[in-house]
C-alpha cells in the first residue's frame, strides 16, 4: 500500500517536471508599437495608464508576466488568455485595424466595461492593480466617447 502511493507521488512529481517543457511563445514584443492605440497621443496620461494596466497583459503585443506564469499548467492558462484576448482586441495594432471595425471595437470596450465584463475577474484576483474603481471605469469610458467622436469626425 505503502509503495503504491510512493509511485503515485512520484508519477505526479515527474508529470510535473514533463509539461514544464512544453513552453508556449512569450507575448514580448520589444520595440513600441507605432500601430498603438496611443502611439503619439495626447490622451490623458492617466487614462493611458489605467488602460494599459487592466487590459495591455492580454490585448496588446506586450504582457508582464509574473514569475508564476512560467510554471505549467498556469502558463498554458496565461497564454490562452492573451492568444483569444489579442484576437478580439489588439490595442498594439489598433492603427491597421479599418475604421469601422475601430468603431466597432469602442463600443464593444464601452459595453465590456459597463457590464464589468473586463479584466476577468480571476485575473482581476491576481491583479490589484487591474481593478477599476468605478471612477477609473468612468474615466476609461470618457476616453472612449472622445475617441469615438473622434473617429467618427474622420469618417466624414
Ligand atoms: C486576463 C486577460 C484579459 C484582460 C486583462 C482583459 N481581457 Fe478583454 N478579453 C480577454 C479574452 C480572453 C477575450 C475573448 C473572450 C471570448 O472570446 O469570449 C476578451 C475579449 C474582450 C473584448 C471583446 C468582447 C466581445 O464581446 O467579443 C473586449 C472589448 C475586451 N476584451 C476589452 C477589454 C478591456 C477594455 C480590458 C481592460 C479594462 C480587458 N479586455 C482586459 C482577456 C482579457
Amino acid at each position: 500500500m505503502k509503495t503504491k502511493k510512493s509511485y503515485i507521488i512520484l508519477g505526479a512529481i515527474v508529470l510535473f517536471g514533463l509539461i514544464q517543457f512544453i513552453r508556449p511563445e512569450r507575448n514580448l514584443q520589444t520595440n513600441p508599437s507605432r500601430y498603438d492605440v496611443f502611439h503619439k497621443t495626447s490622451t490623458d496620461a492617466k487614462v493611458v495608464s489605467l488602460v494599459q494596466g487592466a487590459c495591455y497583459d492580454c490585448h496588446s503585443n506586450r504582457t508582464t508576466y509574473p514569475w508564476y506564469a512560467s510554471v505549467a499548467p498556469v502558463s498554458w492558462v496565461v497564454n490562452q488568455g492573451v492568444v483569444n484576448g489579442k484576437k478580439k482586441l489588439n490595442f498594439s495594432e489598433w492603427i491597421l485595424y479599418p475604421q469601422d471595425r475601430r468603431l466597432h471595437k469602442l463600443d464593444e470596450i464601452a459595453e465590456v466595461l459597463e457590464q464589468s465584463e473586463m479584466p476577468p475577474k480571476p485575473y482581476q484576483w491576481l491583479h490589484k492593480n487591474a481593478v477599476l474603481s468605478p471612477e477609473n471605469t468612468q474615466l476609461i469610458l470618457n476616453w472612449v466617447k472622445e475617441k469615438k467622436a473622434e473617429e467618427e469626425v474622420m469618417l466624414h
